[in-house]
Parts: structure tokens; C-alpha cells; sequence
């Protein structure tokens, strides 16, 4: 089935080995904003996920691999036929299915605060209740998501970022929350993609990270250390939590500089 294309932005240089940016569950690829100028150098794309930000929602079953060829066929459309993809979080997730599905895209790999194993019983059911809920009060079924996307210290003593997240969740479409949760509870574990990545990773983690534990990195870069690549750079970014793009943008980047400068 052919689907529409997903909301795609540029931002930099116009030649060159792009480096796509995929967002966070239920957010938008706004939460790149802070960490595009630190990444002048090299040319970025993002993409909002579908029925998030600018994207239309995708029919048929919720699923990450749909997500996945959907971005695969948008980057096709735009001329993109190779790049380094970073994803955050649900980003991450979809970058594995990417790895999965289309490997032939993939010049490097970044997984920031995201992990490659499936979820639990319990946390799936946990995304079905959230996602009935989204259909009926919308927005409202993730607004106490602050409370895992931030580090403590962040909430305390930075406003400015808390109160942005907060209006972003508040803004998130409920039909794109519930296929969002259904995707996200439908996916498999990916360690094993990882063993067959030939580009260079990146694993990144926010010091604080309250969503992702710091086993679900070594287990990954041990993954892509299997692979016939170069393997990963641990990265733990200090004093950040789940939105570490957003909490420190500037040392992201800096990760995401090193990602693409190890990839061809
Ligand atoms: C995200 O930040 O994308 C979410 O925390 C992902 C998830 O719910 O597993």
C-alpha cells in the first residue's frame, strides 16, 4: 500500500551525507530544535512521526515497521538514498526497524535513550490502557509523561524546558498517541539487527534517564560490537535524563558530530 509522506524538514548544508533525526514519543521533531545549531555543519533532516507534528497518520495496523517504511519511501522521494539516522527514544525503535528493513539506508546508527529489547507483559498492557485512554480524553492520557521525560533537576530548576515539554504534550493529537502505544506494544526485541549493522553506532543515554536503563546501552554497543562495523561510542550525557537532546543539546550534538564524521 502506498503511503503519504511524512512532514520532512532540512536544515544546513545542501550536499552531503544526511543525518536524520527521529523524535520521542508523543513529541514532535521540534525537540530538535535546540540541537540543530550545534549541527551547522553537516546537513539534517528531520521527520515528524505519522499523525504527530506535520505528519499525517498512516492507515492500516499500528506498527513500527510501517513507520519505518514510511520514512524509508519519504527520504526516496526526497533523493535520500543513504544516511546516517539517529533516533531518540520511539526514534530509536523506528531506527532499528529501519536497520531491519531497508539496511541498505544506513550509512550509521545513532540510539539515543531508546533500548532494542521488546517490552514486557506488563509494560505493554500498560501502552494498550494508555492508548484507550488517548482516544478518549486525548492529550490529557500523557501529560504526567514530565515526570519520566525529565531529569529531577531539570523540573526544578529549569522552567523554561519543563514548561515546553509540558505545552508539547499538551498539543499531541490522541488518534497519534493511541497508534503510537499500539506500535510501540506490537514491536519485537532488535538486538540481534544490531549484529548485522555495517556502519559505525552510537548509544547515548541522559545520565538520568528514568525511562531506560543503562543495561539496555551496554547490550546494545555489545550488539553492534558482534556486527561487521566499527561498533559504538557509549556516550552517558551528565545531569540529563530521558530528553537528553532537549537537557543538553550541545553534547548531543557533539555525539551526533562524531557519529557522522566516523561514517561514509
Ligand atoms: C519516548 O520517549 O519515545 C517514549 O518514552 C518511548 C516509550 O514509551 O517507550
Amino acid at each position: 500500500m502506498s503511503t503519504p509522506p511524512l512532514a520532512l524538514r532540512r536544515h544546513g548544508p545542501a550536499g552531503g551525507l544526511p543525518l536524520v533525526l527521529l523524535h520521542a514519543f508523543p513529541l514532535d521533531s521540534r525537540i530538535w530544535d535546540d540541537a540543530l545549531p550545534h549541527l551547522r555543519s553537516v546537513p539534517v533532516v528531520t521527520l515528524d512521526a505519522p499523525g504527530f507534528g506535520g505528519s499525517a497518520p498512516l492507515p492500516g495496523e499500528p506498527s513500527l515497521e510501517a513507520y519505518a517504511d514510511a520514512v524509508h519511501s519519504t527520504l526516496t522521494g526526497a533523493g535520500i538514498g543513504r544516511a546516517v539516522v539517529a533516533g531518540l527514544s520511539m526514534g530509536g525503535y523506528t531506527a532499528l526497524a529501519l536497520a531491519e528493513r531497508h539496511p541498505g539506508l544506513l550509512a550509521g546508527i545513532g540510539l539515543l535513550d531508546t533500548k532494542a529489547e521488546a517490552d514486557s507483559e506488563q509494560a505493554r498492557a500498560g501502552r494498550l490502557a494508555v492508548a484507550g485512554r488517548a482516544e478518549e480524553v486525548g492529550a490529557e492520557a500523557v501529560l504526567g509523561m514530565v515526570e519520566t521525560l525529565l531529569a529531577p533537576a531539570t523540573r526544578a530548576r529549569r522552567p523554561e524546558i519543563t514548561d515546553r515539554v509540558r505545552s508539547r504534550l499538551a498539543e499531541a493529537p490522541g488518534p497519534a498517541i493511541a497508534w503510537a502505544q499500539r506500535a510501540m506494544a506490537a514491536r519485537p526485541g532488535r538486538l540481534g539487527v544490531l549484529e548485522r549493522v555495517a556502519g559505525p553506532g552510537l548509544v547515548l543515554r541522559g545520565e538520568f534517564d528514568a525511562a531506560i536503563p543503562p543495561a539496555a546501552l551496554t547490550s546494545m554497543a555489545a550488539a553492534l560490537g558482534r556486527g561487521p562495523g566499527p561498533g559504538a561510542e557509549p556516550v552517558t550525557v551528565p545531569g540529563a535524563g530521558h530528553l537528553s537532546c532537549l537537557e543538553a543539546p550541545a553534547e548531543v550534538a557533539a555525539a551526533l558530530l562524531r557519529l557522522h564524521g566516523r561514517a561514509r
